[in-house]
């Protein structure tokens, strides 16, 4: 295996569109960081990376939606995340912003050069066009069919379905996000990077040099675009929020978010380091980026032509991306509210980061979707970081405590399996490592526990407290032993619970540099030290913490379905002709009464304007006669009059009604006289 200088590790930029969630800690962050803190450990030179994504069309809907700048949507959002993932202890060397005044140098600049080196095609294209909200719409900003797989809500850039990219005409029966009109087919200029010149770099660079060092999941997507076929991949939008096209002929153009938003990797790095190049131009560098699966096409294609193109930069030498993670069984959703707010979390487990961490790595969806559930966060503090970690911990101070007031004895004499135990340390070490180096996070972590239930193991085996009545001095050897292992954990589980980790290392006062290679030292405390009164290190989860949690849960669902009921689906577009059809009109209720033996219909009498006549409607259950006389309402004046209950009706009443059949007239704001048209 080849031995790199250095190492650059990148985290997916998350949109700051919303705030962050398990999901995007157990993708992305939290394995990246455990492989960055293990790095660390090992004294390598690295840098972690990572910030907010601040283009793109998520985020201008939600300006749209919440009324406010995208600018102040990014800033928001940006903090907000930011501090939620200093909190769970992401260490980022850098969380930097693709707002940023480097960013936008550097994203400029890699454009220009490709530019100029003649990389890009451009071409006059027939594009989506809205023409209520006068704007081109692309990406997330068009849904429709799929024409592969017939999925109805698939977007402008995907199909969320069945994976396949698409261009907005692809689209059947597109509707624009922004009006919810169909849109018409408009010529415009972009800027095409063509990923077809590059099929047979990637196809050789993934599918044949990495088809064994990349996860599986990687390999076969790549290796299905390639077999569709690479094509020319528009890098530039008609839209006013975005890093401006840096050439002439393109105002009112920006970069597409996913041209701009990898390199937000680069302008990070410069942000952090003069010695950037170094990290990125390097053939002794080791660039790895950490993702989501949805991310796979760019990180594995898209970026790679991009470097590939600008001629300068080295490539990736992985892609970990992992799967996602359910929660109850249900997708995790920022609109849904389906989602475990990190911010949230700590509102009601303070201090419990490493718990999350802990079993947000147990579950990670490294080669499959997996499932989080507040039951198995519980079982898995109580039964796996209390009973086995904690539980070895704390007996190995309450004893020495008891049998020689908290002072680290001495080892003497070592039987055959207090030298195997030892021995083992070492062995764990190493089992953790080469998971480590292959990026299987959950099974390095898996390991690294092995080493609480080697101690737990061997207290129970050795039983110091039945022998300190009999042989005090063995009780000395195994409880030094104890202790070593303690101290072992306070390194190894470094990268994993860094929380935890640091505070292991103070409860045993460990003096020495938090070094991987010392892991499996057998003299990493000196006994005569007198240790501090010990502490828990976890305490249990209980079943009204959990129920909490899944009642706010079934709240959500609850509010959910509601607004699911609300949403009456939109009926097929009409013509303006159809519509002139109808004669609406403003009248006045001049007498109600209530239609014999009926519990629904009313029968009105009403002034037109024009004439008084009789209409039928079926409101008794939300009227009451005398509630409606005099009342202004708006009526369909031309249907063709219908007997109802023998009665002829001679018009229709208008009234607003959601699904859940609630009634309301449609009144008119200020006094308008009877007669008067709605058009
Ligand atoms: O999927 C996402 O959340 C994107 N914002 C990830 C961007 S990664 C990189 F290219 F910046
Ligand atoms: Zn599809």
């Amino acid at each position: 295996m080849k031995e790199f200088k250095r190492y650059l590790v990148t985290a997916a930029l998350p949109y700051s569109n919303g705030p962050v969630h398990i999901g995007h800690l157990a993708g992305v962050y939290v394995p990246a960081d455990i492989y960055v803190r293990y790095l660390r450990l090992r004294k390598k030179d690295v840098l972690y990376i990572c910030g907010s994504d601040e283009h793109g069309v998520p985020i201008t809907l939600r300006a749209k939606k919440e009324g406010k700048t995208p600018q102040q949507v990014v800033d928001y959002y940006h903090s907000m995340n930011k501090k939620a993932f200093s909190d769970f202890g992401i260490s980022f060397d850098i969380y930097s912003r693709t707002t940023s005044k480097t960013h936008y140098e550097t994203a400029s600049e890699f454009f220009k050069t490709l530019y100029q080196k003649n990389e890009f095609l451009e071409q006059d294209s027939e594009q989506l066009f809205d023409e209520k909200a006068n704007q081109f719409i692309a990406d997330r900003y068009v849904t429709g069919t799929c024409p592969h797989c017939g999925y109805e809500k698939a977007y402008g850039d995907q199909c969320e379905k069945c994976g396949t990219s698409l261009s907005g005409t692809d689209l059947i029966n597109p509707v624009s996000v922004f009006s919810g009109t169909k849109p018409i087919v408009k010529s415009t200029k972009h800027w095409y990077l063509p990923l077809d010149k590059y099929s047979d770099f990637i196809e050789n660079w993934v599918t044949k040099e990495h088809k064994d060092d990349w996860r599986q999941n990687v390999v076969q997507q790549v290796s299905s675009w390639i077999k569709m076929g690479l094509r020319p991949r528009a890098v530039t939008r008609d839209l006013d929020w975005g890093v401006p096209v840096p050439v002439e002929g393109a105002e009112g153009k920006v970069l597409y978010v996913w041209f701009d938003a990898p390199i937000g990797y680069i302008s990070a790095t410069k942000e952090l380091t003069n010695d950037w190049e170094k990290y990125w131009k390097d053939k002794d560098s080791k660039l790895i980026h950490f993702i989501g699966k949805d991310n796979i096409v760019f990180h594995a294609i898209i970026f790679p032509v991009m470097l590939k193109a600008e001629g300068t930069y080295i490539l990736p030498e992985n892609v970990p991306a992992n799967s996602f993670l359910n929660l109850e069984d249900d997708k995790i959703s920022t609109s849904r509210n389906w989602a475990v707010w990190l911010h949230e979390y700590l509102d009601d487990f303070k201090d419990k980061q490493d718990v999350l961490r802990y079993v947000l790595t147990v579950n990670a969806p490294e080669n499959k979707d997996n499932n989080f559930t507040w039951k198995d966060f519980q079982n898995r503090n109580n039964k796996e970081l209390v009973a086995d970690l904690g539980n070895f911990i704390n007996r190995a101070l309450v004893l020495t405590k008891k049998y020689f007031e908290g002072i680290i004895p001495e080892r003497n004499n070592l039987t055959e399996y207090d030298n195997e135990v030892l021995t083992q340390i070492k062995i764990i070490r190493e089992k953790v490592t080469e998971s480590l180096e292959l990026y299987r996070i959950r099974e390095a972590q898996y390991f690294a526990m092995d080493l609480a239930r080697l101690g737990n193991k061997y207290f129970a085996d050795t039983e110091p407290w039945k022998l300190a009545k009999t042989d005090i001095e063995s009780v000395k050897t195994i409880l030094n032993i104890g202790l070593q292992i303690v101290a072992n954990l306070g390194l190894l589980m470094e990268p994993f619970l860094p929380f935890t980790a640091k505070k292991i290392r103070q409860m045993v006062k460990y003096q020495g540099d938090i070094e991987w290679d010392y892991i499996g030292n057998t003299n990493l405390l000196i006994s005569g030290v007198q240790l501090d009164k010990p502490e828990l290190l976890f305490e249990q989860i209980t079943d009204e913490m959990i129920d909490l949690q899944l009642e706010k849960l079934n709240k959500t669902k609850l509010e959910n379905q509601n607004e699911e009921k609300q949403k009456i689906p939109l009926k097929n577009n009409i013509d303006y002709e159809d519509f002139q059809k109808l004669d609406i009109r403003i009248a006045t209720v001049l007498e109600a009464e209530k239609v014999p033996k009926t519990k629904k219909l009313l029968k009105l009498k009403v002034d037109t304007g024009l004439d008084q006549r009789t209409v039928v409607a079926g409101i008794a259950e939300h009227y009451k006669p005398e509630e409606i006389i005099g009342k202004k309402i708006t009526m369909l004046a031309n249907l063709e009059p219908r007997k109802i209950r023998g009665i002829i009706s001679e018009g229709m009443l208008l009234m607003a009604e959601n699904l859940n059949e609630n009634l309301s007239f449609l009144t008119p704001d200020k006094d308008v006289d009877n007669g008067s048209c709605i058009s």
